[in-house]
Formats: structure tokens, sequence, C-alpha cells
């Protein structure tokens, strides 16, 4: 389906027009007159407060304060083409989803301003006061209504409006048509009575163009703006927004169990569905598929591509191509997570025998990444480093690696940065932030980040993994095509950490006992 008239021929017809070749819509007065007419007015009840209101209330506070007097810009993005007339389905920047609460396809094109004011007589008593400028639903007697293909209630089913948001998130809103006027009045610089400009760049190109033109516009001597300047206001907000998210508050580590508990239903189903998966020429796919099935039942997405691999293809660390077969005897590593409505995901990963044993070897290689979890655990308190999780985690390895003959060097020279021999089989980090982005809080600083101090409301993966590929002759041939991660989403609290995904099995025998049981009770079920 795609919306546009038909009634230009192709020599005139713009080139960029062309992606709505298939359309019959006629354009007549009497048609656009009919279609305007006559539906049921929209409802005009108001939805109750947001759960998330109150939390992202804070959140924008604490943004606010550290950026007083500047007008600060967070675009939600526009909808990405994926080919033509067709685009991706819509998610948000996720700095945008933290600030206002919003989550699943909410809001393309939208746009939050928090604008400076007087100390003290801003949102909460603080200096900025926030405004959600988005394109509302469009009334039932409009063209927007039947013709526009991308936002009309005709063709995408009923959007916001200004009210109901406002209501629901406690938010000032308005319409997108008074956004550029927002973005740019009284831009300049503050020695002159002017207001400066942070934005989040490289969310929405318009609204990187509509900044650069303000600041140029307003310049004292625009053709030398000092670009790398200006880049560095705007990187200073994103760097905010990311260090925000460091710690989660009560509202983010519900939805992170929300999260966990739908991805822990998706690795259920894909156990279910092994049996089909070893008979099928493409079963990684049969596994990815169970998976994606339960991550839209439940969820609303996939929070990144699953990594469905088996035997060697479970080596190659970002193997998402999943094309291959699973066999019996071979090893099944899935990464997977379900992204919830409010846009947060779990990322966990099982290595699991794809017949539901684990030969020997398997076990001695699966123990050893158990041991290195295990160990990052233990390293896990509040007060540690972020990095000691994955100085631990190594260290097992690098040990397990050298008492298996494999490690052509000492432990400790392999562990010291001259070294780093074992990285040929664990070439990944143990740890990354989690929340909103598999890999949250990118744009921290390292001192917050890898370098900062463990803290209660931190959630993070451990996960640990040891990768033999078939093409590697450093190691004997009965450790070749064996891939094994195990992760796990970790909450720290004042008590220490708590695992979030320990509903999955981690021990082999625990794996091998949930596997059989799930079969057990499939058999008793038929
Ligand atoms: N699934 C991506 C990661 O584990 O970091
Ligand atoms: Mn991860
Ligand atoms: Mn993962």
């Amino acid at each position: 389906m795609n919306d546009a008239d038909n009634t230009q021929n192709s020599a005139s017809q713009p080139l960029d027009e062309r992606v709505n070749n298939r359309s019959q819509r006629p354009v007549s007065d009497a048609f656009k007159a009919f279609m305007a007419s006559n539906w049921a007015p929209a409802s005009k009840d108001l939805p109750g407060r947001d759960a998330v209101a109150g939390f992202a209330a804070t959140r924008r506070k604490t943004v606010s304060a550290q950026f007083p007097g500047e007008r600060l810009v967070i675009p939600a993005g526009p909808p990405k083409v994926r080919s033509n007339d067709c685009d991706y389905r819509f998610r948000p920047h996720s700095g945008f989803a933290h600030l206002t609460g919003l989550g699943l396809d909410h809001e393309p094109d939208a746009v939050l301003i928090l604008d400076p004011v007087a100390e003290g007589t801003g949102d909460d008593g603080g200096t900025h006061r926030a405004t959600l400028y988005f394109r509302p639903l469009a009334g039932r007697d409009t063209e927007q209504f039947y013709a526009d293909s991308r936002s009309g209630e005709f063709w995408i089913g009923a959007r916001p409006t200004l009210a109901e948001f406002e209501a629901r998130l406690g938010l000032a809103t308005a319409h997108l048509d008074g956004l550029e006027s927002a973005i740019t009045k009284n831009v300049g610089a503050p020695e002159i009575g002017g207001t400066s400009i942070r934005l989040v760049r490289k969310v929405d190109e318009n609204i990187d163009a509509l900044v650069d033109t303000a600041r140029y516009n307003t310049a004292k001597d625009p053709d030398n703006l000092d670009m790398g300047a200006l880049d560095a206001l705007d990187e200073k907000l994103s760097e905010a927004l990311s260090e925000v998210r460091l710690i989660k508050d009560a509202w983010e580590i519900e939805q992170m169990e929300v999260a966990v508990a739908a991805t822990v239903e998706g690795f259920e189903e894909v156990v279910k569905s092994l049996p089909r998966a070893l008979t099928h020429a493409r079963g990684e796919r049969v596994v990815e598929g169970a998976f994606f099935a339960r991550a839209r039942e439940v969820g609303n997405e996939l929070g990144y591509d699953t990594i469905a691999a088996a035997g060697n293809n479970a080596t190659v660390l970002h193997w998402t191509r999943n094309t291959g077969t699973v066999s019996a005897g071979e090893l099944l590593l899935l990464d997977a997570g379900v992204e919830a409505d409010s846009l947060y995901t779990a990322d966990i990963t099982r290595t699991l025998p794809a017949n539901g044993t684990f030969t020997e070897i398997q076990r001695k290689v699966y123990e050893a990444v158990l041991d290195a979890a295990d160990a990052g655990f233990a390293a896990a308190r509040p007060g540690t480093r972020f990095r000691e999780i994955h100085t631990a985690a190594t260290t097992v390895l690098a040990e397990r690696l050298a008492s298996w003959g494999l490690l052509p060097v000492s432990v400790e020279e392999a562990i010291s940065p001259e070294g780093q021999q074992h990285r040929r089989w664990m070439p990944h980090g143990t740890s990354h932030h989690l929340g909103l982005d598999v890999h949250d809080c990118a744009q921290a600083k390292r001192e917050l980040y890898l370098d900062g101090i463990l803290t209660e409301g931190m959630v993070f993966t451990i996960e640990p993994g040891l990768y033999f590929k078939n093409e590697d002759l450093a190691i004997p041939a009965e450790y070749r095509g064996i891939g094994v991660r195990i992760e796990d989403d970790i909450l720290m609290t004042a008590d220490g950490p708590v695992n979030l995904s320990a509903a999955l099995p981690r021990k082999a025998e625990d794996v091998e006992d949930w596997m059989a049981g799930i079969y057990r009770e499939a058999d008793a079920g038929n």
C-alpha cells in the first residue's frame, strides 16, 4: 500500500516523487470532501498519568541542573527509510525516551526542548521548562487524516493528541508547527543577551540544520564559526544524557525485570524449537524465529539482532546471519534480548547442547566460562571499579587456558598489558551497561564507565566466553568448533549484585535438566 496521486504523467513527475508510482488515489474535490466527512468523532477522554512521569521529570531536572541558562534540544529522530516509501519500524532516540518516559514507537519527528528560565521558576522549581513538540493526531475532517500515509489515522491508526500526551506525561506539549521558532528564537551569544543552544546531534538532520543555521545567522563572525567548539558543546549534552542513565531509578529497574522475564520466556521457546531446528536446513533461523515470535508477542521488539549460532558459528562473535544448521552434538550459542514496550532491553546468552547433553570437552570449556562468570560476579561489589569484573573473569580464563596447555606464555605474562595472548580466545569485554540501549550509556566519560565505581542502581552484563575456531591451528583439534558464552544481567544493590537473569539455568547439569524438563512437559502435553 502506498499513497500518492496518479494524475501526472511520468515525464512531468519529479524523480523523487516516483517512489509512489503505484498509487491510484483520486484528487477530485468531490473525493476530498467525501473523504473528510461523516466519520465518528474521536474520543475526548484523557488517559491518566503514566507511572514513569515523575521519574522522567526527575531525570530532566538532573540534566537541567547541569546546563542553566542554555536551551537543550533533544530530538526523537525521523522515521528511517528502508526502501522508497517503506520505513523501518520507528524507535525514538534513547535519550529522548529517557527524558520523556515515552516507549513503543513514540514519536517520529518529535523534539523535547528544555528552555531556560530564571532560577527557581522552571519545572519543579528548576531552571528549565520542558515542552514536547510533536505532530498530534489530526482531526478526522482533515486531509491529513485520510491522505497522509505516514501519519494519518486512516493509514497507520490513531496517534496521540497534545492533550493526551500532556495528561500521560505531565509535560507541556505543542504542535510541531511551532518547533522552528521554539528552537531558533533569541539564539545568540549570552554576552549580548542571546540564548545558547545545545543539541543532541545526528539524530535528526533537519534539526541539526536548523540549529546550524540559527548559530550561523546569529554569530558575530559567521564565516569564522568555531565548529569544533560548537560540536564540543553538543557532545557535552550527549555525554550528560548518557551519564544520567548510569544509575537506574526504581521504574527502570522494574522495566529491566519485565524485559528479562520476557527474554526468559523466549529462551524456553527456543528450547522447544530445537527438535525442529535439528531437522531444518537453516536450523539457526528456526531458533531465531522462535525467539522473535516471543519478543513481539510479549515485548515491543528485539533489543538487538539475535545471535543464534551453532557449532563453529558460535565462535563468530557477531554471527547474526543465522543461516546455519543446528546439529546434534554441537553447541548452540543463543545471545538474545527482548525489548519491553518501554524500550528497555535484556541481553542474555546461554550456550546449550543442541541435543540436550554436553560432551566431555564441551562441558570442560563450559565450566571454565562459568567459573569466569562467577569470578566476575564475586568481583562486582559496590565500591569496586567496573573494570575489575573483566580482570577477575579473564584471569580465570587465562589460568584455565594455561592449565590446558593452550597459552604460549605464563599466566602472568598473558595478563600483563604486554601479553594478552589469552584474548585470542576471549577477545571482547566482559561487561557493559544495559538499559534503553543494549550497550547503554556509551557516551559516558571513561572515568564514570570503565574506570567508574560500581554503584547501587547500575545494571550491567557479565558475559565471559571462550571461542575456539575450526581454523585455529594454535590449539588441538578437539577444542575446535566450540564457542561458549554465558551472559547474565546484573543489578547492583547496596548489598551486592543481584542476577536478574538467574531464572535461566547456568550450571551445565542444570541446563541439561532444564532442557529435559521442557521436553518432558511438551511430551506430557501431547
Ligand atoms: N548482544 C550483544 C552483547 O552481548 O553485547
Ligand atoms: Mn552483552
Ligand atoms: Mn549479548
